[in-house]
């Protein structure tokens, strides 16, 4: 298929073609991505489930630009990724809030990088703050906040400039179990409201189907597509469902899966 005529179609809005990556360190060789082809759809939420090591976070930094990889490509609306873009927002575990900056201004970070009317830029980042739920907090400095609410921040920031995809690296990894729970239900909320194509890495099997749409189980370093699944829920999840028989037999497929039994 042209990439004219992917550009053109609105399902496939990332493209993993015959996506590998070998690392070259002294030397020697480190495989860590074999040939993946995967397509992920627009306004998907596309988990990547693997253990700690397999590749994942160097999978999220050739799709946003600041790695290339060793062969094969990865295309957006058709488009080849050549390097980073502001149409490819990332978050990473780390909570990367610029500390000098109040919640208000990191939000409005990347607005006012791109010619913007002040008015319009105050009223996105009151959005923001109330959509993740932010509000008397706006002139906080990050130092202030706790580990979810800087993260909260971070991915406020990253989607108020409306990417065409997001790429969260196991944004929720560091937080304790309650703020992971809270966060994970804000990113189904926000969802909700705004569709937005989502690339999500993990290596937590319950926060993949409590989120995800479809999920790509990756085998351990290098990287190999093992299998992938659809998840049976909409947009509208609540936590009852984690604990309900097609939920659990999911995760039970997915650990076989991820001991390579199939
Ligand atoms: N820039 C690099 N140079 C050499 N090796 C790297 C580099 N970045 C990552 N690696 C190696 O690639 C492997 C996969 O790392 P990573 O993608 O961070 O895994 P994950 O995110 O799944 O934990 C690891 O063995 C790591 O040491
Ligand atoms: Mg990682």
């Amino acid at each position: 298929m042209s990439d004219v005529a992917e550009g053109s179609r609105n399902d496939a809005a990332l493209v993993l073609d015959e996506l590998a990556k070998c690392f070259e360190c002294d030397g020697a060789r480190l495989p860590v991505l074999e040939p993946t082809s995967i397509r992920v759809k627009r306004g998907e939420l596309f988990v990547m489930l693997g253990p700690s090591g397999c590749g994942k976070t160097t999978v999220l930094r050739i799709i946003a630009g600041l790695e290339p990889p060793s062969s094969g490509e990865v295309r957006l609306d058709g488009r080849r990724v050549q390097g980073p873009s502001p149409e490819r927002g990332m978050v990473f575990q780390d909570f990367t809030s610029f500390a000098w900056l109040t919640v208000s201004e990191n939000i409005a970070f990347g607005l006012r990088l791109r010619p913007h009317d002040p008015g319009e830029v105050r009223q996105t980042v009151a959005d923001w703050v109330r959509k993740v739920g932010l509000d008397g907090f706006e002139s906080f400095y990050p130092r202030d906040l706790s580990g979810g609410m800087q993260q909260r921040v971070a991915i406020a920031r990253t989607l108020a400039v409306q990417p065409k995809l997001v790429l969260m690296d196991e944004p929720f990894g560091s937080l304790d179990a309650q703020a992971r729970w809270q966060m994970q239900e804000m990113l189904l909320n926000l969802r909700r409201e705004s569709p937005t194509t989502i690339v999500f890495v993990t290596h937590d099997v319950e926060e993949a189907i409590f989120l995800g749409d479809r999920i790509a189980v990756f085998s351990p370093r290098p990287a190999r597509l093992l299998r992938e699944f659809s998840v049976p829920y909409g947009v509208t999840r609540d936590r009852s469902i984690t604990r309900a028989a097609p939920f659990i037999e999911m995760e039970r497929q997915i650990h076989v899966a991820m001991r390579g039994e199939v």
